[in-house]
């Protein structure tokens, strides 16, 4: 995709990457055939992007629930609170449009990084292509980046958030970030690799067993995937820096 500068910027303003950009698992809302891609209450769950019985060490019952229960609840709240804010007025009164524009927020994360980190699923788990030697130059050896990456992950065990690697279009380098929430994401990037580290993403299979599940993840990470997506990063870097 070529991009010109002006494109690149207003496409990464205020964190709005993963919605503006193209991204392996990730509905679009530029791309939406039925042309409601600004329509409020109108986003739709992206089916899995792969066969939920063929992951290996995470269960199909855990997947389908994550994918229909979690996920899916977020596009539906995330539906709600729009067709609600397109109710406001200015007669609505200041705490309920705060409210409201901190769940939109919210929901709107949750869709993103689900989408993405469905879409980093469904692989053997071995890294490959341009970005693979890149975390290797960035980080000492691709094993050291592994072991950083768990280590944040296994940070958030027992609690919930979020674990990515990242494309920093502000330093314009790999850098791997925590989120305890929905709404704590690095504003500048874009997430190339996205471990989901709520309890909700492993309790069925594995309760409090972390390290288990952090195991399962990378074993089934689709890096052809994670490349896309930093091969991508990369063009709209060269575009941003003009
Ligand atoms: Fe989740």
């Amino acid at each position: 995709m070529n991009m010109t500068r002006r494109e690149a910027l207003i496409a990464f303003a205020a964190g709005g990457s993963a919605t503006l950009i193209a991204s392996p698992g990730i509905a679009l809302a530029a791309d939406r055939a039925d042309g409601l891609q600004f329509a409020p209450g109108k986003h739709a769950l992206v089916p899995l992007p792969f066969e939920p019985k063929a992951l290996n060490g995470l269960s199909d019952k855990l997947i389908i629930s994550h994918h229909e229960n979690n996920y899916g609840a977020a596009v539906k709240n995330l539906n709600r609170v729009e067709e609600e804010l397109a109710r406001v007025t200015k007669e609505t009164p200041g705490f309920v449009v705060f409210g409201l524009k901190e769940r939109e927020l919210t929901y709107t994360n949750s869709v993103i990084l689900h989408e993405l980190y469905f879409g980093n699923l469904g692989g053997d788990g071995k890294a490959v292509g341009t970005i693979q030697k890149a975390l290797s130059d960035a980080f000492g050896g691709f094993g050291r980046w592994e072991e950083i990456f768990r280590a944040v992950g296994m940070s958030l065990g027992g609690g919930s958030g979020w674990t990515m690697l990242d494309f920093n279009f502000h330093a314009g380098d790999l850098r791997t970030y925590w989120s305890g929430n929905h709404t704590q994401a690095l504003s500048f990037g874009e997430p190339l690799l996205v471990m989901d580290m709520y309890e909700h993403a492993y309790q069925m299979d594995y309760g409090a067993g972390t390290a288990k599940y952090v195991d399962a993840f990378f074993v089934n990470i689709q890096w052809d995937s994670v490349n896309q997506r930093y091969e991508r990063a990369l063009k709209a870097w060269e575009a941003i820096r003009g």
